[in-house]
């Protein structure tokens, strides 16, 4: 029964319309959001991306084959109408743009009916997120998410519009490229012609950028696809999507004021939020004392304070031997959070331990000033006190104390703060706090390699006045690199890069990789810097989580049309599948037997 839009012309989309077009005869087209039949008059409410109007059906104005079509819409038939724009007679409904008019029909056509979908299509779905993944196409109809992919859009389209007005230029880089494991494990795809040999999808496109600046094109950007094969979580996905750039002839400054006006024009014209600049700049190192966090969310306090001199002494051995060996104790202080009863400490206790804490240590203070502790015990009167004392500890504050190596007690502490943040409230969505962290150590101690690893990535160009400590504490030497953090979420980062040969290959000798390897690896690159390199430096935004931030959405699952669950597999397409036998013949490949799960 499905009929043709010949001879029809959509005029408006739905929210288009307003009092402005009372009168007019219009043409829409959409999907009935919801049918209602009040004996004589129906009334459907008729949804495109722009939203929702109301038409009206009566049997005064639509011939009888009309009306009986109307009667027999059901939700999500495609329908066009051929109406009159009225003033709503039943009263105006303030919760929606339309709410003041409604379309009077004159002529109905049903462009395509609709199986009864699995799942309403409403705001605020309660619907189950595998469902709603699986139909992802019924999903991407819901409002807030179409509002979602919208705003993505304005922001891209807002990004390349600011870019090429401040001399950039769009340049693609190729997606099926040579491995060069940096950072996470890369996506492989399979030669045909050159059997045995793969191509790589790009983690990011760092390489090509540095070498379109070896070719004088002076400022790059591009809105790139970037694959990565890492565990998910709410912030990441396995493909996502950077704005990235890079510049010649510029230092940090540069690249930080281009980067923060770009957030600021993007900010105001995308959701109007003002966003006063300079952005505030913040060592690593100070964010790590601070907040024991390198993307500290600086929408509250409850700072980290290093206790280590006030615990030098004291009796508790869990403090000084922590101390002795190297480390450090530090705390934090959750105001008002002196009552938790046991059980919530104990919790807080657990959560320590996944972060590595061999425990936590604590001080509830009483409403009475009397303390509740689990280490009291081992503590004199006078050292509990001085503790309490340089915590600014006060009647109903809870004090929280980790003794480890540094790194356990900022990750711990760190986590710690925002667990408890959570459940005070403290997180203000409608605030944006934005924060540069800069000077991050060059080098990273990997445990598992044991070996240095490049921080950020090993093109990153050391700070000039710690270069000379390279070979005798390489974890001394700072990078002039760079984070774009907000509420929390790294959603940046970049660096000046290297461009001399020497400080290069040293680099690569620092992080254990033989000149051999550096050149099997990264051979066009180095040898491209033999020809003129200027000296350049970049930055990548995580498009997703800026999308994501703006929208105050949970997930970057939010803001992707198509996105992936927790094992990387698509529940809509069933990606990754199994191939065609022929297919892997022809890549000459063969499959290990894959054990059964369970076995
Ligand atoms: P980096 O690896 O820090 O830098 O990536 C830049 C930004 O990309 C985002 N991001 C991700 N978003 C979603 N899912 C992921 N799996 C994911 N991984 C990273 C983050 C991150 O801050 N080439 C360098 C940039 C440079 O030096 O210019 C790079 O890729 O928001
Ligand atoms: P214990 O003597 O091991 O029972 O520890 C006494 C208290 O110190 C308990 O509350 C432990 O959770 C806590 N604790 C143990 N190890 C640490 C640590 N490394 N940092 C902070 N507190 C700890």
């Amino acid at each position: 029964m499905a009929e043709t839009m010949k001879g029809l012309k959509r005029t408006n989309r739905c929210a288009e319309l307003s009092v402005a077009n009372v009168g007019q005869t219009v043409t829409v087209m959409g999907w009935v959001q919801k049918s209602r039949n009040k004996g004589g008059i129906i009334f459907v409410d008729l949804r495109d991306r722009s939203g929702l109007l109301q038409i009206i059906f009566e049997g005064t104005d639509i011939d009888e084959a009309g009306f009986a079509k109307a009667e027999k819409l059901r939700s999500e038939f495609v329908i066009a109408v051929v109406g009159t724009v009225e003033k709503r007679q039943g009263g105006v409904n303030p919760n929606l743009a339309t709410g003041e008019i409604e379309i009077r029909a004159k002529d109905l056509r049903v462009l395509s009916e609709s199986d009864t979908p699995p799942f309403p299509i409403e705001e605020d779905s309660k619907t189950k997120e595998e469902l709603r993944l699986k139909y992802r196409y019924l999903d991407l109809r819901r409002p807030d998410i179409q509002r979602n992919i919208m705003l993505r859009s304005k922001v891209t389209a807002k990004v390349r519009e600011f870019m090429t007005n401040e001399g950039f230029l769009e340049i693609e880089t190729p997606i099926l490229n040579k491995s060069t494991p940096e950072g996470a494990r890369d996506y492989l795809v399979p030669s045909r012609v050159h059997p045995g040999t793969f191509y790589a999808l790009p983690q990011s496109p760092q390489l090509f950028k540095q070498l379109l600046m070896c070719s004088g094109y002076d400022r790059y950007f591009q809105i790139a696809k970037c694959f990565r094969d890492e565990d998910l979580r709410a912030d990441r996905q396995p493909e996502f999507t950077q704005i990235d750039m890079e510049l010649s002839f510029v230092d940090i400054d540069d690249v930080l004021d281009v980067n923060e006006r770009l957030l600021q024009t993007v900010f105001k014209d995308a959701i109007g939020i003002d966003i006063a600049l300079p952005l505030q700049r913040m060592t690593w190192q100070e964010a790590m004392d601070r907040f024991g966090s390198d993307k500290p969310d600086t929408r509250f306090g409850m700072e980290l304070v290093n206790v280590t001199d006030v615990v030098k002494g004291c009796g508790f051995s869990v403090f000084t031997s922590a101390i002795e060996a190297g480390g450090s104790v530090r705390g934090i202080n959750a105001k008002g959070q002196g009552e938790m009863p046991r059980k919530k400490i104990d919790a807080l206790v657990d959560f320590a331990k996944g972060y590595g804490a061999k425990g936590l240590a604590y001080i509830a203070i009483q409403p009475d000033g009397s303390y509740k502790s689990s280490f009291a015990k081992f503590m004199t009167e006078d050292e509990m006190k001085a503790l309490v004392d340089a915590m600014g500890g006060e009647a109903n504050d809870l004090l929280l104390f980790a003794a480890d190596r540094n790194k356990i007690v900022y990750s711990v502490l760190g986590a710690l703060r925002l667990e408890l943040a959570k459940q005070m409230d403290l997180l203000n969505p409608d605030q944006f706090n934005f924060l540069w962290v800069t000077e991050f150590p060059l080098l990273e101690w990997s445990d598992e390699e044991e070996r240095f690893m490049a921080m950020h990535h090993p093109f990153t160009m050391p700070m000039e006045e710690d270069w000379q400590y390279i070979d005798s504490d390489p974890g001394r030497v700072r990078a002039k690199a760079y984070d774009i953090v907000l509420n929390g979420v790294e959603l940046g980062g970049g660096s000046v890069r290297i461009h001399q040969n020497d400080i290069q290959s040293k680099m690569f000798e620092v992080i254990g990789l033989s000149k051999e390897t550096a050149s099997e690896r990264f051979g066009f690159l180095l040898d491209a810097f033999r020809y003129g390199v200027p000296p350049h430096a970049g930055l990548a935004f995580g498009l997703d989580r800026m999308i994501m931030l703006m929208a105050k959405a949970d997930s970057i699952r939010e803001v992707i049309a198509f996105p992936k669950v927790k094992d990387a597999s698509c529940l809509m397409t069933d990606a990754p599948n199994v191939v065609d036998p022929i297919q892997l013949d022809e890549l000459q490949i063969a499959i290990k037997a894959v054990e059964e799960k369970g076995e």
